[in-house]
């Protein structure tokens, strides 16, 4: 099983480490446009190998996209965040120059691959990469909600007190400070459900520091984070690669599921070899409808910038 992961910065190569140390995959390539980036990383994190155990091939290319032929998964990771003074839609045409170009190589060199897509604005560039490379459906996934979802079991977990590895809890919409649903209705501890656990005060403010969860951590760190969602991609790409067919809230395409069409959004979906299988739907109540329109509103805004592109 071999991925590619386009990007080698600090989502890309932390989320390389992670397929490697849990040795997800046979073969990892790590590719970047910044010269000897990519061969660097990749060596470096070939020395760990010895030491955590693992056998897994790791290869860096300076773009050079011959090495990624036959990838059975692709991440793109490749992109800017935003810079002061940069509107959205600057940052969405660059970020979608990127995607695009990328997309291209890599449906030249690996035409069966499954791609997850983790550059933002996420849920848009799901959307261009749907678009612009003609695969079906199923097999572009936006990352965004295994992350949210982590974050909100992060929380949870600080304040039950009890280890989020028994805490269950998704995240679905779109992938941002705003747009984001967490689903605290569902949440449960050991098939406890939150509501008869905690307090509502603790509830709303467990979802109100998981919709923030990534802008205070890029508040402290200087940039966005990377440990959490690298290992939010690893997990995705073992549930792809493995056939695990776990329920991971992801960006797919919708054609009339939550009520939205012509969109890429967060919702939970069975996720195997093939990539994204079908669409659980949560039987939202009338105020969490009301957030995922709201929501899919303001994707489908920021998916507008796109046209101008
Ligand atoms: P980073 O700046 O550390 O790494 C990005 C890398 O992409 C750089 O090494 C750069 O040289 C490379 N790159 C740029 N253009 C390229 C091209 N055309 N081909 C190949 N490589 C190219 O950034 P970081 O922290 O790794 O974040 C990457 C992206 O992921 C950003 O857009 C960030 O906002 C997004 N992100 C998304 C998350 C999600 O949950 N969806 C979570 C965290 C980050
Ligand atoms: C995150 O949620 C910024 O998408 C990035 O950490």
């Amino acid at each position: 099983m071999k991925v590619t992961i386009v990007g080698a910065g600090n989502v890309g190569s932390t989320c390389a480490d992670a397929i490697a140390f849990k040795r997800i995959a046979s073969e990892v390539v790590l590719l970047d446009i910044k010269e000897d980036f990519a061969e660097g990383k990749a060596l470096d994190m070939t020395q760990t190998a010895s030491l955590l155990g693992f056998n897994t091939k790791i290869v860096g290319s300076t773009n050079n996209y011959s090495k990624t032929a036959g990838s059975d998964v692709v991440v793109v990771t490749s992109g800017i965040p935003r810079k002061p003074g940069m509107t959205r839609e600057e940052l969405i045409g660059v970020n979608a120059g990127i995607v695009k170009t990328v997309t291209s190589n890599i449906l030249e060199h690996s035409p069966n691959a499954v791609i997850v897509i983790v550059s933002n604005p996420m849920d848009t560039m799901t959307y261009l990469t749907l678009k612009e490379s003609g695969l079906p459906k199923n097999r572009i996934i936006g990352m965004g909600g295994a992350l949210d979802s982590a974050r909100f079991r992060t929380y949870l977990s600080l304040a039950l007190d009890k280890p989020s590895n028994d805490i269950h809890g998704m995240v679905i919409g779109g992938h941002g400070d705003t747009t984001m649903i967490p689903m605290t209705r569902l949440a449960s501890y050991n098939g406890i459900k939150f509501n008869d656990l905690l307090e509502e005060k603790v509830l709303e403010k467990v979802a109100a520091d998981t919709m923030v969860g990534g802008k205070t951590l890029t508040g402290m760190l200087g940039t966005s984070a990377w440990y959490a969602p690298g290992a939010a991609v690893a997990f995705l790409v073992d549930s792809i690669l493995n056939d695990q067919k776990r329920i991971i809230p992801c960006s797919v395409y919708l054609e009339g599921e939550y009520g939205q069409k012509d969109i890429c959004i967060g919702v939970p979906v069975v996720i195997g070899r093939n990539g994204w299988e079908n669409v659980i739907d949560l039987k939202l109540n009338e105020k969490e409808q009301d957030l995922f329109a709201k929501s899919a509103d303001a994707v489908r805004n920021m998916n507008s910038a796109l046209e101008s592109i």
